[in-house]
């Protein structure tokens, strides 16, 4: 790393891990790549480069997944107890917290993101998924079933079923909340038993190159139950959602490469968990707190720069309260203070990459041509060499729009009016969307609110809030938001098989 390059004071650790050349983690060791070539980490608030991380390719998978298969079909995880693995997991949590300082300055450096968000945010959820998990590695249980069988009568059987753990999985994670989807992933497959080979995002491998340093130096994982390959999508993505050794693949990202990654599981019918995109609505009611729904509405949509695939993207507001609270978002959008995210006083850092401020300002520009309203932001600015775009927020949107149609995934809301306050018509409005991820509802009215979060097909529905998560509450989607469940203990699913047993007594 060019020292020039951080204009920051940063945490020694983060400085000494940024100097390394970054390598691949596989069976307990750090290695070289087969490939010797590397990839560039740029700092998103300046476009310099941050570090630079071996890129992975087809043969460095398969030597993960052997070490991730050799780990499993020997025992080495599933056979300590339990309550063991347990602890260990727990003691994941307690080194995130121990490293939160530098954790949440490396999210900030290479993601964008606003330090003390990184701090507040990604770095306690991280930990707390930890704990959450290593308590269900002691509660996985099957079930007694009484079973009658018409054919054998006169016959007694004892039936029982048994969770085991699906086995070597391959986790494919994104680049908005780089750390904690590492966690999110990490956590259950662990707890359940499996081990792992990780590809985190091209964008931001860093926090997840480091937690892995900080495990491995730990000593607390044995060698192979966690493998982290790090690499472009094509090269190390493909051939791990491909791999015929691996049994289960859990991917977060775009539903264009979840679509993908179910054809590459198919050679061996791995099994296959997608959390992908979404489109949803924030739908304010006019009896609700308007404050509070103005507040939440933007908040809906600017938290990580509206790179979250729950993010309020389209604001549905009562015809009463419209202009409110169009004109109150659009006064929080213009006070946001847009900078680099490692500038304490930032409340909105860069996009992570050039493409994705190539893809959000051409739908700034998409909307305005189509008709839309800038009343607020509508600005974005590489010249620095950072990615910055201004919160924006379009009203005189409607249904047939690009930008009402398709994820921004940037700080970009499409505002429209409703007038009826007929719940069918609102959700359909609401559900017209190949997407199903999430949505909120703001009202006073607790029989509207549960009516309407009854009919709305999304994965997650939030009244009178917005991006309430927590390591206990499952989290997936609908339609073309994907497949199963992250978090609770419905992510548990992903990553067991059940096994009936019958015994002729
Ligand atoms: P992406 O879906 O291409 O990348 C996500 C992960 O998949 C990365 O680790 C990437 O290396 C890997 N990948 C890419 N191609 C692959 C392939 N063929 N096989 C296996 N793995 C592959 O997402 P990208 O291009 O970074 O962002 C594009 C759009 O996706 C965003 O604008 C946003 O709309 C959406 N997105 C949604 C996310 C979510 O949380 N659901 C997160 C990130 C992006
Ligand atoms: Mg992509």
């Amino acid at each position: 790393m060019d020292a020039s390059v951080l204009n920051y004071t940063v945490n020694d650790n983060v400085a000494s891990f940024l100097n390394k050349n970054q390598k691949l983690y596989i069976g307990g060791k750090w290695v070289d790549t087969s490939s010797s070539k590397t990839f560039d980490v740029e700092d998103p608030a300046t476009g310099k480069k941050l570090s630079s991380c071996a890129a992975g390719n087809s043969n460095d998978i398969d030597l993960a997944v052997k070490a991730a298969r050799e780990a499993f079909d020997s025992g080495r995880w599933t056979g300590i107890p339990a309550n063991e693995r347990g602890k260990i997991i727990w003691k994941i949590g307690d080194l995130i917290d121990n490293h939160a300082e530098e954790l949440a300055q490396l999210e900030s450096l290479d993601n964008g993101k606003p330090v003390a968000v990184a701090g507040a945010a990604d770095v306690p959820l991280s930990s707390d998924i930890f704990r959450y998990m290593a308590g269900w590695a002691t509660k996985i249980e099957g079930e007694t079933i009484p079973i009658s069988v018409p054919y054998t009568p006169g016959a007694q059987y004892h039936s029982y079923t048994v969770k085991e753990p699906v086995g070597v999985v391959g986790q494919i994670i994104p680049w908005n909340f780089p750390l904690l989807m590492a966690a999110w992933k990490i956590a259950p497959a662990l707890a359940a038993g499996c081990t792992i080979v990780l590809k985190p995002a091209e964008q931001t491998p860093l926090s997840a190159l480091r937690l892995i340093e900080i495990i491995h130096d730990s000593g607390i994982l044995p060698d192979g139950v966690l493998n982290l390959v790090t690499g472009l999508g094509e090269d190390a993505g493909a051939p791990l959602a491909s791999h015929p050794h691996v049994d289960k693949v859990a991917f977060t990202g775009s539903t264009e490469v979840g679509k993908l990654i179910t054809k590459a599981a198919a050679g061996n019918l791995k099994k296959v968990s997608l959390e992908l995109g979404g489109k949803s609505p924030t739908i304010i009611f006019p009896d609700a707190d308007i404050d509070a729904a103005i507040a939440g509405a933007a908040s809906a949509i600017f938290f990580n720069h509206g790179q979250c695939c729950c993010a309020g993207s389209r604001l549905f507001a009562h015809e009463k309260v419209f202009d409110k609270v169009t004109e109150g978002i659009s006064k929080i959008a213009d006070q946001i203070k847009v900078g680099p995210g490692m500038d304490t006083s930032t409340e909105m850092g860069p996009l992570v990459s050039d493409e994705q401020f190539q893809k959000v300002s051409g739908y700034i520009e998409s909307g305005k041509s189509e008709g839309g309203e800038v009343v607020a932001g509508g600005k974005y600015d590489n010249s620095s060499g950072g990615h910055f775009v201004h919160p924006t927020v379009f009203a005189k949107t409607n249904a047939d729009m690009t930008l009402v149609k398709e994820e921004i995934f940037g700080p970009v809301v499409c505002a429209q009016p409703f007038s009826d306050e007929n719940l069918e018509k609102i959700a359909n409005e609401a559900n017209n969307t190949t997407f199903g991820l999430a949505a909120s509802v703001w009202t006073k009215n607790i029989s509207v609110a549960h009516k309407l979060a009854s009919k709305i097909r999304a994965g997650t529905v939030w009244i009178n809030c917005h991006n309430i998560f927590d390591a206990s509450l499952p989290f997936g989607g609908f339609k073309e938001s994907g497949w199963g469940r992250e978090m609770g203990h419905e992510v548990l699913k992903n990553y067991t098989e059940v096994k009936a047993v019958t015994v002729n007594l």
